[in-house]
């Protein structure tokens, strides 16, 4: 094969904006496998037909029936909103199509046939790259991602001639871990019933699946390819990362430059660009009305938006306010996630009102306003694979304050003496999660900020960063090359 030939390539994924998101991975989701249709490839994106994804879909039609474990299927067929990405939506009612989150009941606790639910698409995905649902269409690369979609490099590994395989880790903490009930009740291969392959301290491990059956294993930042290797932040898993070093790396993610662009953004309330940073003060100020600010322009303000988990470190924030408002500032948070959390955002708000905003829920367009408006974009992740917010902030000139760690490591330059002087200092880096070093950090922004000129150098070093998918996308490109050279010829 000529190494500009198009590619096949069907990418599987849980998730994918703008149909359903609850988090980073629907952003990748959404944009690399446009990108990767952009730059000439055939580049397929199958996805299960929750509610939300019918409804935003558009025209589908159906392209398939068939069965899974005795249940009728449909596969449905379209296209990505807004791209040229052909679109497969694996339909099967009673396993998705239900109101609310993806993963979660109304209690928030994950759906009770979470692993039947994600095995039925691992099947159907199979079928498809297998090209036994008549679409005449066989993929030479299968992209899959996250735990959801761990069984299908496993299913494929039984294949007598299986497609080439990369399976990426957007998160190592989530692992789909089940019972041996569960392995036995969805009749999986008694082989897999093993240390090498799915079983994992006496239980079913979907990513497993990933991890150690596909050619190749990528995760979404260097710095978090090489942390997953350590047992500090493998997540047990680190013994099979290191005994499958030579097959894992890292690549950046990037963000779509089209839905995060502060020069046409119709969330923000005045649009701007890095040679124009003037309208931001005019976010701002929309901002702190929206969310309830004193309009007190002479306040730094800093902002942070996330799920609210324990990864995040959105405590670390709280427990660093009482030394972030001795400085003057305001704070606002948005977000969602676990109670405790929510309970203490919301607390803190009522304790400093004019100081403190908190937006409990998922506001998509109040993020945007956010990046465009704020001064500090605070990340104190305890750990974080890539963060896409420090890369929306980067182009939004909202500084991130972030902890050295994963892919914030690997994004943002931290604001010493020497890259300050370069002109390469995008940010500010802490060296540990924990209210302390937060302050600290964002004691030296607010410093380095009364020097309008040199904040201004700051903020525009960042804008100018090229984080576009279409870069990365061919760092994907060579990893799928390199997948096919190790599933060998005849794909
Ligand atoms: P993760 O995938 O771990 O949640 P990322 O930084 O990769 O973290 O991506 C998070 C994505 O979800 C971003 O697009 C962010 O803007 C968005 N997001 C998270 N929480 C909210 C919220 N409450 N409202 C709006 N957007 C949110
Ligand atoms: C995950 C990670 C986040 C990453 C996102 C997309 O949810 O927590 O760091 O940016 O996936 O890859």
């Amino acid at each position: 094969m000529k190494a500009e030939a198009p590619l096949r390539v069907l990418y599987a994924a849980s998730e994918a904006h703008p149909l359903v998101k609850t988090g980073g991975l629907a952003d990748v989701a959404g944009a690399l496998p446009r990108a990767l249709r952009n730059l000439g490839h055939d580049l397929r994106l199958v996805l299960p037909a929750y509610p939300a994804a019918l409804e935003r879909a558009g025209a589908l039609r159906t392209a398939a029936a068939f069965q899974v474990d005795g249940r009728p299927l449909r596969l449905l067929e379209g296209r990505l909103p807004g791209t040229r990405v052909h679109l497969y939506l694996v339909d099967c009612p009673a396993l998705f199509r239900r109101p609310g989150h993806p993963y979660l009941d109304a209690g928030g606790r994950p759906w009770p046939d979470n692993a039947e639910r994600f095995c039925v698409f691992a099947r159907a995905v199979a079928e498809l790259a297998c090209d036994r649902l008549g679409r005449r269409w066989r993929p030479q690369v299968v992209h899959c991602n996250d735990w959801q979609t761990g069984l299908v490099p496993a299913l494929l590994a039984l294949e007598p001639v299986p497609p080439a395989v990369v399976f990426t880790v957007h998160n190592l903490a989530y692992q789909g871990l089940f019972p041996h009930a569960t392995f036995t009740a969805l009749g999986l291969p008694d082989a897999w019933w093993s240390y090498q392959a799915l079983e994992f301290h006496g239980r079913l491990s979907f990513i497993k699946g990933g991890l150690v059956f596909a050619h190749r294993v990528n995760t979404v930042s260097p710095t978090y390819a090489r942390e997953i290797m350590t047992p500090a932040a493998g997540c047990g898993l680190d013994g099979l990362l290191r005994h499958r070093a030579h097959r894992v790396s890292g690549i950046l993610n990037g963000i779509d430059t089209g839905v995060w662009n502060p020069a046409r953004d119709p969330h923000l309330a005045a649009r701007f660009h890095a040679r124009r940073l003037a309208p931001r003060a005019d976010n701002r100020r929309a901002l702190r009305r929206r969310l309830g600010l004193d309009p007190d322009d002479e306040a730094v303000l800093a902002v942070h938006v996330g799920r609210l988990v324990e990864q995040k470190g959105a405590d670390i924030i709280l427990d660093a306010l009482p030394r972030l408002l001795a400085l003057g500032m305001q704070v606002a948070v948005l977000g969602s996630g676990e109670r405790a959390l929510e309970d203490a955002l919301r607390a803190a708000a009522r304790t400093r009102p004019g100081r403190v905003a908190v937006h409990l829920g998922y506001d998509e367009g109040l993020a945007h306003l956010m990046e465009g408006g704020a001064d500090l974009f605070l990340m104190p992740s305890r750990f974080e694979p890539c963060g896409l917010n420090q890369l929306y902030s980067l182009r939004y000139g909202a500084v991130p304050v972030v902890h050295r760690v994963g892919g914030l490591a690997d994004t943002v330059t931290d604001a010493g003496p020497a890259a300050l002087a370069a002109g390469e200092a995008t940010g500010f880096v802490f060296d540990a999660p924990e209210p302390g070093a937060l302050a600290a950090a964002v004691e030296r922004a607010v410093a380095l900020k009364r020097d309008p000129r040199a904040w201004t150098r700051l903020q525009r070093a960042g804008m100018r960063q090229d984080h576009s998918w279409r870069r990365r996308a061919g760092e994907y490109l060579a990893l799928y090359r390199r997948a096919l050279a190790d599933a060998g010829p005849a794909r």
